[in-house]
């Protein structure tokens, strides 16, 4: 089957075999052009041309969890860590609505000392001061704490399942399951919340093979987004000496699955932009939609490294709100405005 064909039917049916799957993953010259074309076309046809940011909040880099590529693991004894106190975390909040975001994402390590109470608090007390969406990125939960977030307020849940392969998922994170974290998704997906999930890019030991699944899994999981970021080697981690993944088979699959779920959100990510200093700019032009610029004093951005050389991390939240709204002008688009909810979840609803 050729190229062309298998978009065309990717367009039509929204769904593809394993087999065009990795047809399109290894597409080069006018092979590769077209996919990402069609991308853009059918993300301007869903989605249209705004780029809505999301302000991400950073409020914890402690986590229980070791998982091998990660500079916040635990057993990393270099990693700076703290704690943002509730107060603060919503004085952040209230800042980025003045600063124009409708969206805060409230992301930590799997932080424990961060209890049910305290998180539906903080939940609360951002909703009682400003008009905006919370996403939580915080990691896996119980049920009924997954649903005490969602009472007190919370919209969206973002949670990348990592790999779908179950062998390099258990290698690469110690004491965890793979079952565990696809049934957390479920249950958020079940509670209502907009899902988002997805996958890193050029994990060693990581197939093309596995790359198909991680896209056939998303579409499993029917993602209203989808975030798939290049792996980058962390000095103070085990995986310090790996390659990096290829910023190519990431545009690529952030293109497929523009294709397979046309309406979802899809953020061009910072890991993204680390690697290619054009890397945000492509991403927006195969596919995405969002961008997830760090609202946070430098004081916590320089502790909060997943990996090395995260772009941005000298620039106050000002500077990169006006940087990131040039950059979107400058590919011909606008910045979103109001609070940018997956239309893919509107329509299931
Ligand atoms: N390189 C790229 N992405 C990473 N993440 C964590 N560590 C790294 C790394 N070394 C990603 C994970 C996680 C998200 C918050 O950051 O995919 O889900
Ligand atoms: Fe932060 Fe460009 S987006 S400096």
């Amino acid at each position: 089957m050729k190229v062309r064909d298998i978009l065309e039917k990717a367009c039509h049916e929204n769904i593809l075999t394993k087999d065009e799957i990795k047809l399109l993953l290894m597409a080069e010259g006018e092979d590769k052009d077209l996919l990402f074309k069609t991308a853009d076309r059918v993300r301007k046809e869903h989605v249209g041309d705004e780029v809505f940011l999301r302000g991400l909040i950073e409020f914890s880099s402690y986590c229980k969890n070791d998982c091998f590529y990660c500079g916040l693991r635990r057993s990393n004894n270099q990693a700076q860590r703290y704690r943002m106190q509730e107060d603060e975390i919503v004085e952040v909040a209230k800042r980025a609505y003045q600063m124009g975001y409708r969206t805060v994402v409230l992301q930590s390590g799997e932080d424990m000392y961060y209890n049910k109470d305290m998180l539906c608090s903080i939940i609360k007390k951002i909703k009682s001061s400003v008009d905006v969406a919370i996403t939580l990125s915080i990691g896996e939960r119980s049920y009924d704490e997954y649903k005490a977030f969602k009472d007190a307020g919370a919209d969206r849940f973002l949670m990348r399942f990592e790999t779908s392969n179950r062998q390099l998922y258990e290698k690469y994170h110690p004491g965890m399951s793979f079952e565990n974290r696809i049934e957390c998704l479920k249950w958020i997906k079940s509670l209502g919340y907009e899902l988002g999930t997805g996958f890193l890019i050029g994990l060693p030991g990581q197939t093309i093979d596995d790359l198909v699944q991680d896209i056939l899994l998303v579409k499993e999981l029917d993602a209203d987004m989808i975030g798939i970021g290049p792996f980058i080697p962390h000095p103070q981690t085990p995986l310090k000496d790996a390659k990096e993944g290829s910023v190519d088979l990431t545009l690529k699959s952030i293109a497929i699955l523009r294709l397979l779920i046309p309406d979802a959100n899809i953020p061009a990510t910072t890991a993204l932009g680390t690697l290619d200093p054009l890397g945000r700019q492509k991403g927006l032009m195969c596919g995405a939609n969002i961008v997830m610029p760090n609202v946070n004093d430098l004081k916590y951005k320089l502790k909060y490294e997943l990996y090395p050389g995260k772009i941005c991390i000298n620039e106050d939240a000002t500077k990169c709100r006006g940087c990131i709204e040039s950059i979107i002008v400058s590919l011909g688009r606008k910045v979103g405005q109001g609070k940018g909810q997956s239309r893919h979840y509107k329509r299931a609803a």
